[in-house]
């Protein structure tokens, strides 16, 4: 197939490219590098052994979609395109309705406009809200906490009403857990700017010296060590999903589904697997409670492996030891 992929250059999408290119598939990457570098899309190609196309443009651009999709015939799109800082979309909620929901409107437009009827979505984990039960199964009530996932929610509702006007649309919605690693060459990897939010790439910075200690965000929470609890997925696990999601999508249909690894484990487990992939000790000190986190969820996999035949296979170590080599050999990301 040929495939449109919005935010190809970004952690998640070039990671999934490379699989793409692996299966066969022939691959047009559209980003505007508001959080990448084209140096990414070249990395891409060199693991792959086979070059992509890359379009730079913005998603909320339909002239531009819609010229990609005919130049390229594309069959599909898979499409991650979207700012994902939760912190940010409080105080810019304008900005980020506007990039990802309306973005994702344009995108829609383009689609229909080119005959273009599948589309994997980059939903989260997020639209569970505080969990009623866990694990989460496809079928936990939805809500949302940050303007962040009230946009992923919109997206899903948006894709659902789209998919009963066309019934003929393919549509997937892919609710990522917690993304983290890096493709085992080394070669490409999670390239935050500034401080990061997230912890992974937190802990990374602090083994390689960059920064001093980490900030563990609450140690009383009602969780095995008092810190909180993720569903962590090795992102390359996580590319083989959208793999299988589109291998799926040969009928229409719009279904949901959980893509991660299927337990949980605490902000200490995490530093204590890192100490012992990069060999140093993670000095941390515990503070407060992050607004709005939640003390723990994970999700339920049954439906990935029932569905689509594919359940994560890469360990918490392996996703330490991945994500640590790519710190080393990139230590300025993919600023070359
Ligand atoms: P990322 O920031 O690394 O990648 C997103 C890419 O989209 C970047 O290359 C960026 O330049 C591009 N982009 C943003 N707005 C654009 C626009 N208007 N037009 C064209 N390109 C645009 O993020 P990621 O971690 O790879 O996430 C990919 C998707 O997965 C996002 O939609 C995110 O919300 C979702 N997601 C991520 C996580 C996570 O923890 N990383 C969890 C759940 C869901
Ligand atoms: N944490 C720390 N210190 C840090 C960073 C994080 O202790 O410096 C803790 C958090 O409190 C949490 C855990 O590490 O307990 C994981 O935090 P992340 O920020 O890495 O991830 P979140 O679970 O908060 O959020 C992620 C994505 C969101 C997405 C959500 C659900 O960043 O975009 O998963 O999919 F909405």
């Amino acid at each position: 197939m040929n495939i449109l992929v919005t935010g190809g250059a970004g952690y998640i999408g070039s990671h999934t490219c490379v699989e793409l290119l692996k299966a066969g598939h022939q691959v047009v990457v559209f980003d505007n590098f508001c959080n990448s570098f084209p140096e990414a899309t070249r990395r891409i190609g060199q693991i792959a052994g086979t070059p992509l196309t890359l379009v730079e443009g913005d998603i909320r651009d339909r002239t531009a979609i819609e010229r990609a999709l005919r130049e390229n015939a594309c069959d599909a799109v898979i499409h991650f395109a979207g700012l994902k800082a939760v912190g940010e979309s409080v105080a810019k909620p304008l900005l980020y309705y506007d990039n990802n929901v309306i973005g994702t409107v344009r995108l829609l437009e383009a689609m229909q406009a080119t005959g273009v009827k599948t589309i994997v979505f980059s939903s989260s984990a997020t639209v569970y809200g505080v969990p009623q039960f866990l694990p989460y199964t496809e079928d936990h009530p939805l809500s949302s906490t940050s303007p962040y996932g009230r946009g992923k929610l919109m997206v899903e509702d948006i894709l659902r009403d789209y998919h009963v006007a066309q019934p003929d649309s393919r549509i997937a919605l892919l609710r990522y857990f917690n993304p983290v690693g890096a493709h085992h060459s080394g070669l490409i990897g999670e390239d935050p700017q500034g401080v990061p939010n997230n912890l992974m790439p937190f802990v990374t910075q602090v083994a390689i010296g960059k920064r001093d200690r980490l900030q563990i965000w609450g140690g009383d929470y009602d969780t095995p060590d008092g810190t909180g609890v993720r569903d962590y997925i090795h992102v390359e696990d996580l590319a083989v999903g959208h793999v299988k999601a589109l291998e799926h999508l040969r009928q229409p249909q719009c279904f949901a589904v959980n893509l991660g690894s299927g337990r949980g484990h605490s902000v200490l487990e995490v530093v204590k697997a890192f100490e012992q992939a990069c060999g140093k000790s993670i000095p941390y000190e515990i503070g407060p409670r992050r607004a709005g986190d939640l003390p723990a969820y994970y999700a339920d996999v049954t439906l990935a492996k029932s569905l689509l035949g594919w359940k994560a296979t890469r360990s918490l170590e392996t996703m330490c030891a991945d994500s640590w080599r790519w710190q080393v050999a990139n230590p300025n990301g993919f600023r070359v």
